[in-house]
């Protein structure tokens, strides 16, 4: 009896230590993991054709503006992180910026408050699209087929029609009143959209070809710009001809730092995901957090403490590094998060209520899409995509058959009002002219020992960083397989408000109480789902392991 428990206790300390079997797809060569079949097939089927992760990015993008108009698009924006076989990396700010004619306080009435729906719904909403710059500057410096051949397969899929899944049905029932609101009774989306139809875009089909046939300036200063400018300011909107002509990607520096033997390579401002998710990984790094447990009261809680505070100076000091300075070398100190820590005790929640933004002297952004794709040279991408809202703003161009962003509630309408993620923004990311607005999403690529070792990222707004930070650890400290990550109960802090939100249902009753005794207060009805996550994991043996989120129609595929 002694002997057997002896064994099992063995088993039990091994099963700790060592790396789960892949529980999602496996392939050997490459892969696509993204929100729709479609999407990661068309991708991966111009892996197999010879193309790179670049060409396979831009055919994925646009795959996804046909398949998944919930996200995909061609009217948003985005971040690209990218690592390269030999070890460079790089990235790719698509992300919206603001129209010329926009103003700091727009979005307030006479008496100073947020108008309601201003930023949410409609043109008023719209800023200046980035997503098909962004693909020509990826083609522009790394595509190796021609970008007739990449953007093809999107023009086949949108008229030989989308067939909608049980998820988009219930998504688009969901959506439709406010849809039906906003864009009235006679757009393509008013009409009866049922799972298992057949949906054939075909507006969006002759807009694609016409960027085909004429490029990025189709879209920028083309009948397709026309086309845009005149419906956006037939609905009150402001974007001009000039905003779409001075429209221009750029390429970012990403945020690397180091979190035990991993390198973590993630999204630099505008986007806050790369340093907030390193304030908090280099605040967690002293604690061995695995033996603590996963999903366990005593590593629920270090991690929230340490979201709080890095969302505290996440609103604080971030915002378009065009426009403010930011101090990300200090942010990412780690003196300076040691002192950030130094309150932190397990016997007690520090209350938001008493913490702030550090202490940094300086001189002086309800829908979004991730894919990851790894390809058989072994380059690596990692793409966040977005209208932010779910539809985007929910007013579709039947002409040009895509939904409009409202990516400009990602600004701070107004300094210490929640925007639709409860984020509350400061001076950093206030609304100016031509600037980008501070975003969340937070594409990243996870190096081990010098090696390619997981590709990830997930949609969730304000939860993106959370949810990424928990897929790493999930691997990386609680060994579980990419897909078991993925598939793990997920939980957020974002300092205020000064709750932790649970996937409804999802957490054990007795860490519920813990926390709850330690008094912590625990958010499981208001919570929505937290992320849709889409990561590749590379195993020692070389072979690509997927984790494609269950949460939504996520799916791998590759060879
Ligand atoms: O850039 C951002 O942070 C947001 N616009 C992302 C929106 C998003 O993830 C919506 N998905 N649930």
């Amino acid at each position: 009896m002694r002997k057997l428990i002896f064994i099992l206790f063995l088993l039990t300390v091994s099963c700790k230590t060592k790396m789960a079997a892949p529980s999602g797809m496996v392939t050997h060569k490459a892969m696509v993991v993204s929100a729709r079949s479609e999407a990661s097939k068309i991708g991966a089927n111009i892996l197999a054709r010879g193309g790179n992760a670049f060409d396979a990015m831009i055919a994925t993008e646009l795959a996804l503006a046909v398949a998944y108009p919930y996200a995909g698009n061609i009217s948003g924006g985005g971040f690209m992180v990218y690592r390269l076989n030999d070890g460079k990396t790089g990235a790719l700010d698509y992300r919206e910026k603001a129209p010329l004619a926009a103003t700091r306080n727009m979005y307030l009435d006479a008496s100073g408050k947020v108008i309601p729906g201003k930023s949410w719904f409609g043109a008023t909403a719209t800023a200046v699209p980035g997503t098909i710059a962004g693909i020509f500057e990826v083609h522009k410096k790394f595509g190796s087929l021609p970008f007739s051949t990449l953007i093809q397969p999107a023009i086949d899929l949108a008229q030989k029609g989308v067939i909608i899944t049980h998820k988009q049905d219930s998504t688009i029932k969901y959506y439709k009143k406010q849809i039906l609101k906003v864009s009235g009774s006679n757009n393509f989306f008013a009409k009866d959209i049922k799972e298992k139809d057949t949906v054939r875009f075909t507006q969006l089909a002759n807009t694609l070809e016409r960027i085909k046939n004429n490029g990025r300036d189709e879209f920028y200063n083309g009948t397709t710009a026309r086309l845009l400018v005149n419906f956006v300011q037939s609905k009150g909107g402001y974007i001009t001809m000039e905003d779409l002509q001075k429209y221009e990607a750029k390429w970012r520096d990403p945020v690397e730092f180091r979190y035990k033997k991993l390198k973590i390579i993630s999204m630099s401002p505008p986007s806050s995901g790369g340093i907030t998710l390193g304030q908090i990984m280099k605040m967690i790094e002293p604690y061995n957090i695995s033996k603590y447990g996963h999903n366990q009261a005593k590593t629920i809680q270090l991690i929230t403490e340490a979201e709080r505070r890095a969302y505290a100076d996440r609103n604080y000091f971030l915002g378009d590094p065009d426009f403010v300075e930011i101090p990300t070398a200090k942010l990412l100190d780690k003196s300076y998060l040691k002192s950030r820590m130094s309150g932190f005790t397990f016997k007690q929640p520090t209350l938001s209520s008493s913490v702030s933004h550090g202490n940094i002297e300086i001189v002086e952004s309800d829908e979004t899409t991730h894919y990851s794709i790894v390809d058989p040279f072994g380059n690596a991408v990692s793409v966040t995509t977005t209208v932010n809202g779910a539809y985007g703003s929910k007013l579709y161009c039947d002409e040009l058959g895509i939904f409009l962003n409202n990516e400009m509630d990602d600004f701070s309408s107004k300094p210490g009002t929640p925007n639709m993620f409860g984020l509350i923004g400061a001076k950093a990311n206030r609304i100016e002219p031509e600037k980008r607005m501070l975003s969340s999403m937070t594409p990243t690529i996870v190096e081990k020992n010098g090696k390619l070792w997981m590709v990830v990222g997930t949609p969730g707004g304000s939860t993106i960083i959370t949810s990424v930070l928990q897929t790493i650890l999930n691997v990386y400290e609680f060994k579980m397989s990419m897909q078991e990550a993925v598939n793990a109960p997920r939980f957020h802090h974002q300092w205020l408000p000064d709750d932790i939100k649970m996937e409804p249902g999802r957490f054990s009753k007795k860490v519920k109480e813990e926390l709850t005794k330690l008094g912590y207060k625990i958010n499981e009805h208001n919570s929505r789902i937290i992320g849709k996550v889409d990561a590749i994991l590379v195993r020692r043996n070389g072979s690509l392991e997927a984790g494609a989120d269950k949460r939504g129609d996520d799916t791998a595929a590759g060879f």
